[in-house]
């Protein structure tokens, strides 16, 4: 059943307190701030259940939250590693040899972009279009956090630490 009783108590609460920011027949409004809330809740990806949920309680269609979800880079459709690995791959960055530090970072974490680590530690997310930090390029943001001026060593070390955390 599609209904609001698939989510806890306290999402319930907080997706109905996005609810009444808005007039009840512009509900659409809520699909961005509740989609990031039910992620955070569900170890950082969507799913079709909670897609057709949140729906049905924002009273909304189902392709109407679908269409949110796909859109924008932030959701996840599938389980990914716990740490969001984003390359900012736009033209300043692109100019800076972002290129090569994706393939860096691929061949350090031995998967592929779109692909977690086999201990889920690392999520390497489709390559990002400008993440607003064209002075510090190339860039890198890492669960929305922004390492700057990178090289490969300083790939090294920013990974080391997150994996050893
Ligand atoms: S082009 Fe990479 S941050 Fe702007």
């Amino acid at each position: 059943m599609n209904d609001k009783n698939n989510f806890p108590d306290n999402l319930i609460e907080e997706i109905d307190a996005i609810k009444s920011k808005f007039p009840s027949d512009k509900s659409k409004s809520a699909i961005i701030e509740s989609l990031l809330i039910i992620q955070h809740h569900n170890n950082g990806y969507l799913n079709e259940d909670l897609i057709s949920s949140l729906a049905d309680f924002l009273n909304v269609t189902k392709i109407d939250v679908y269409e949110v979800a796909t859109f924008y880079s932030m959701f996840n459709l599938k389980p990914v590693g716990k740490n969001i690995i984003s390359v900012c791959t736009n033209v300043s960055c692109m100019l800076r040899k972002s290129d090569d530090m994706v393939s860096y970072i691929e061949k350090k974490l031995k998967i592929k972009v779109g692909e977690s680590t086999k201990d889920n530690k690392f999520y390497l997310k489709n390559e990002m279009e400008c993440l607003a930090a064209c002075n510090g390029a190339p860039m890198m943001q890492i669960n929305h956090i922004n390492y700057e001026n990178l090289t490969y060593d300083k790939i090294d070390k920013i990974l080391d630490e997150i994996n050893n955390d």
